[in-house]
């Protein structure tokens, strides 16, 4: 199955793409994640990428779509891939079903997650992230046993400047994506509010529905 899971920041994106990832037996590619790696480890790419992150605005394309370009010609890809947090306009989009085409593939579904915006600020300004493991955690609904830890840390685009940024780029450069795929016959929204278990189980109903076509 080839999917890309989208919604704007802090809708669980991260958290439910362990899961769908891991029933479907396909590879999880988060671009957030890829930068944040080359953010540690200081490399040319990382240094690049962070001050747009830091900002809460996206990644050049050029940069961004050749990075996934490289990533989905990787073996473990070959059969089927979830991409969280691409394509995140409309042009990454394109490129997508581009690079699809190219090996005779198609996407089979776009999962949008659907949260307001009060849900987002909560989630995303309780989140931490363990330094040792990479889990996330919320302070209210997934604690940490110890939420003091030093090996805890919050986001550096985890602040409420950054998060305003953030939702705004989502409201301008991301939600068009939505109509790509709806005129396309790829789009599945479903409601992201309510239990990790529960939003599971709509996703991998949205899933199973569209493997059933
Ligand atoms: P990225 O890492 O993709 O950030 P994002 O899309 O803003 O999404 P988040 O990772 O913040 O949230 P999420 O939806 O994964 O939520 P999570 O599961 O963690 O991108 C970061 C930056 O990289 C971008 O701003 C941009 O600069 C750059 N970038 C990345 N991709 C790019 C691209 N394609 N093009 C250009 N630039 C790009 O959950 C959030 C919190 O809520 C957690 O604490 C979690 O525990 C909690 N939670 C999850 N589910 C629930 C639930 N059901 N109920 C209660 N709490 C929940």
């Amino acid at each position: 199955m080839r999917l890309v899971l989208v919604g704007p920041p802090g809708a669980g994106k991260g958290t439910q793409a362990e899961f769908i990832a891991g029933e479907l037996g396909v590879p999880k590619i988060s671009t957030g994640d890829i930068f944040r790696a080359n953010v540690s480890g200081g490399t040319p790419l990382g240094l690049e990428a962070k001050r747009y992150m830091d900002a809460g605005d996206l990644v050049p394309d050029d940069v961004t779509n050749r990075m996934v370009a490289d990533r989905l010609a990787a073996e473990d890809a070959r059969d089927g891939f979830l991409l969280d947090g691409y394509p995140r306009n409309t042009e990454q989009a394109e490129v997508l079903d581009g690079l699809l085409e190219e090996r005779g593939h198609v996407l089979d579904l776009a999962l949008e997650l659907v949260v307001g915006d009060d849900e987002i600020v909560r989630r995303l300004s309780g989140r931490r992230v363990s330094k040792s493991t990479g889990k996330v955690y919320h302070l209210e609904f997934d604690p940490p046993e110890d939420p003091d830890s030093p090996d805890l840390y919050q986001r550096s685009d985890d602040q409420p400047e950054t998060i305003k940024n953030r939702l705004k780029v989502y409201a301008e450069q991301t939600e068009p994506i939505m109509g790509y795929y709806e005129e396309r016959g790829k789009l599945v929204r479903i409601d992201a509010v309510g239990d990790v278990e529960d939003v599971t189980g709509r996703a991998m109903a949205a899933v199973r529905e569209r493997t059933a076509k």
